[in-house]
């Protein structure tokens, strides 16, 4: 069984700027804006203990601030060196003005 779960304002995001949001039962996740689709990935770095909202986007990868590892943030794919897990992504809706996600929907 999944719960919906708020996560942040749709107009709090923009392109470059990811969002990070504590939600309650679930480890910290980062919330993107890219092109008017909304993307929700873990925000701890899969190598480290950096948040990759404190990163660096560009479109749809981020860049670790800690190492400059890179991750797809649409499929959560390692794309660089040091980092070679993935970080956990979660299906990401808006809806009435806010980006949710399914609890137990991640991958
Ligand atoms: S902590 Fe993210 S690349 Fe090392």
């Amino acid at each position: 069984m999944t719960t919906s779960i708020k996560l942040c304002p749709v107009s709090d995001l923009k392109l470059g700027f990811p969002v990070r949001v504590e939600p309650a039962g679930l480890p910290p996740v980062a919330v993107y804006a890219i092109e008017g689709t909304f993307y929700v990935t873990a925000d701890t770095c899969t190598h480290g203990q950096a948040s990759l909202c404190d990163g660096y986007q560009n479109d749809d990868t981020i860049e670790c601030p800690y190492h400059g590892g890179v991750f797809n943030i649409k499929t959560g794919e390692p794309l660089t060196f040091p980092c070679t897990v993935a970080l956990a992504i979660y299906p990401a809706r808006e809806e009435a003005g806010y980006v949710w996600i399914e609890a137990g929907a991640a991958t």
